[in-house]
């Protein structure tokens, strides 16, 4: 954490909670927020998309942001199951997770992809959070830092600074998604820091000082202040924590 970069959580819902189930999580949330400092950090929440309306409605006025977990790259078209960003950005959404490691895993996603997702987010003033990070296999091959650099490198190909500067990047490492392992703070410490030297390399230090680096992987209130304790981790992605507020809102703050 770096006092010129303002930390933001967000909770990646995946496919939980219907509309009827995410109002209710809402309200929770919203809950335990009472009394807290907006400044502090910027929680944002990415439920489903059939459920993205009803919180977009629930939201308004509160300090909590809505982001969606994907995002098309075309404007509209003949794209069965696919959303656009002008879609998104009607409903109040100001972040679109893209490249999450189980679009990628499960549905084929490719760095290319995931470049034209995050591009069409920015065209329409969404913000994109750029998932990135190496499987098991490959950190125990020692890959990890060749992986990550092309995600990076090829996932963010084309951004201008400016660009770069409304990005948001996770730094999933695979193995510990949704398995109760988390990567130690030096191991995340190291890939964060390998990243923002990649973005100097890629813009210049100065951009790469803004960008906001966030952890994901089996975060909790447990260890979350550790993790966001070192100097290049700039928030977390929240997955199964981010489904019950308190556990949520313990994590985040
Ligand atoms: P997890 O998921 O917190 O359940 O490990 C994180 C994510 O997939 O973004």
């Amino acid at each position: 954490m770096n006092s010129n970069r303002k930390p933001i959580i967000a909770g990646n819902w995946k496919m939980y909670k219907t509309a009827a189930e995410a109002l209710a999580l809402i309200n929770g949330l919203k809950g335990e927020l009472v009394g807290v400092r907006d400044s502090d950090v910027e929680a944002v929440v990415c439920p489903p998309f059939t459920a993205l309306y009803a919180v977009s409605t629930l939201l308004q006025g509160s300090s909590i942001q809505l982001g969606s977990q994907n995002v098309h790259w075309e404007k509209e078209g003949a794209f069965t199951g696919e959303i656009a960003a002008s879609m998104l950005k009607e409903l109040g959404v100001r972040y679109a997770i893209v490249g999450h490691s189980e679009r990628r895993q499960f549905f084929g996603e490719t760095n290319e992809g995931v470049n034209k997702r995050a591009r069409a987010a920015l065209a329409s003033g969404i913000r994109p959070i750029v998932c990135v990070g190496e499987m098991l296999a490959q950190r125990e091959a020692g890959q990890t830092e060749a992986v990550v650099r092309d995600h990076v490198t090829d996932g963010l190909a084309g951004f201008t600074k400016d660009a770069m500067l409304e990005t948001v990047i996770a730094y999933e490492p695979v193995w510990a998604i949704g398995t109760g392992k988390t990567a130690t703070p030096t191991q995340a410490q190291e890939v964060h820091a390998f990243i923002r030297e990649l973005l100097a390399a890629m813009f210049d230090s100065s951009t790469a000082d803004k960008v906001r680096i966030q952890y994901g992987g089996s975060v909790k209130a447990a260890n979350a202040k550790e993790l966001l304790g070192q100097a290049d981790i700039d928030g977390a992605l929240v997955g199964g924590v981010s489904l019950d507020a308190k556990g949520f809102i313990k994590a985040a703050l």
